[in-house]
């Protein structure tokens, strides 16, 4: 059957890493009788500086019209002043919501091989670390109003801004806020994702809030809550944030599902993926209603590497494996993906990133061939 996937490179290591990517595909095409097509697209600096918009039209146009996207990294310090602020980063934000993409899987795990990376002590990690972060990503404060005002100016948001402002008397100079805001139906839909996962996984979800602080995370628990009536195999409980962040390091195997925000997701997955050794193996899976979905690594894209083909190409093509299994069904080529990565890795080649003594040095498009190979094994 024939599949199209969209392809956006991005900057920085992203076309390297999707290059290393696309032979696996290739291989798995061949192999299993498929025929991947691929439609190559800008986003991100590398189409600010092709046409002066981050996300242009065409782009979002074709990936609406594909079966899933493929994403490398998108961003590079030297658009950071761009004049009229528009950054790389408003790219990935902007397909999100463009794609609505509310769910975002960012899975931990620790490969046997690679337990020696993990920066905590071996008995902490013993036995195995898989835990899955399910992070909402079209809502809370990353998509709520914000602005820059100065006290004592006309607003340009009106109302709110003289709600924020009314609560108490500002001092004069600028005033900055960004709204952390859910709606109960956000909350619902991504509390099904967590708990549809969970019931394939290990029956846990813990949601992670800031209830006793925030109106926000008091409906967040509400919701999570009702929800969770629909699920009685599945166990819930509830975590502060703050809490969260020292249990992932003082016993992260207690997790299964983590169920969290979309900043509190952003920064426990950054934290979590510490926990494997290496942010250069972790893959992630942006979904919305359907199948369609956009497959990316956790990682960004680490302009100082670029072009010196040692960047780990392992996170993108096991998003690529989650872009088989979730968006085109293809459960049995996903599993051969990652087992192949795991091949690889116990035969010995490794990228700078995870290279111990004794082992085999490789660069990105070396490994992208060595795991090609094994899916054809
Ligand atoms: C991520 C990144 C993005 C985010 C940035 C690049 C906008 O950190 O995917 O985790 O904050 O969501
Ligand atoms: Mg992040």
């Amino acid at each position: 059957m024939d599949y199209h996937i969209a392809v956006i490179k991005g900057d920085g290591i992203g076309p390297e890493i999707v290059d290393a990517t696309i032979p696996v595909l290739d291989t798995v095409g061949k192999e299993y009788g498929h025929r991947f097509k691929y439609e190559y697209l800008l986003a991100g600096g590398a189409a600010l500086d092709a046409g002066g918009d981050p996300l242009p039209k065409a782009t979002v146009k074709k990936c609406k019209a594909s079966n899933a996207v493929l994403l490398g990294a998108v961003g590079d310090p030297k658009w950071d002043s761009q004049p009229g602020g528009l950054r790389p980063e408003a790219a990935i934000l902007g397909l999100r919501e463009a794609l609505g993409l509310f769910a975002n899987l960012r899975p931990a795990m620790v490969y046997g091989e690679l337990s020696f990376a993990c920066p905590l002590k071996p008995e902490i990690i013993e036995g195995g670390l898989d835990l899955l972060i399910v992070r909402e990503l079209t809502g809370g404060i990353y998509f709520g109003k914000r602005g820059t005002e100065t006290i004592g100016e006309a607003s340009g948001f009106g109302k709110l801004v003289d709600h924020l402002r009314g609560e108490k008397t500002l001092p004069p100079g600028r005033f900055a806020y960004d709204v952390e805001q859910y709606t109960e139906f956000e909350i619902k839909r991504i509390a099904h994702v967590a708990f549809d996962m969970a019931m394939k996984r290990g029956g846990h979800v813990t949601s992670v809030d800031k209830a006793n602080v925030l109106d926000s995370s008091r409906l967040w628990r509400a919701v999570m809550e009702e929800v969770h009536v629909k699920y009685p195999e599945v166990k819930l409980d509830h975590m502060y944030v703050d809490n969260a962040a020292q249990q992932l390091i003082k016993n992260p195997k207690q997790f299964d599902v983590l169920a969290t925000s979309n900043m509190f997701g952003d920064i426990l997955s950054d934290e979590a993926s510490q926990i494997t050794g290496s942010i250069g193996m972790l893959p992630s899976a942006s979904l919305g209603e359907g199948s369609f979905g956009l497959y990316e690594p956790i990682h960004g894209s680490a302009p100082k590497y670029a072009g010196s083909d040692i960047a780990n190409p392992v996170a993108t093509i096991l998003s690529a494996a989650m872009l088989l299994r979730y968006s085109l069904n293809l459960g049995t080529e996903a599993a051969a993906v990652e087992k192949a990565v795991g091949d690889c890795l116990a035969a010995g080649y490794r990228t700078p990133d995870i290279l111990t003594d004794g082992k085999i040095k490789v660069g990105t498009q070396e490994c992208g061939r060595l795991v090609a190979g094994f899916v054809g094994k």
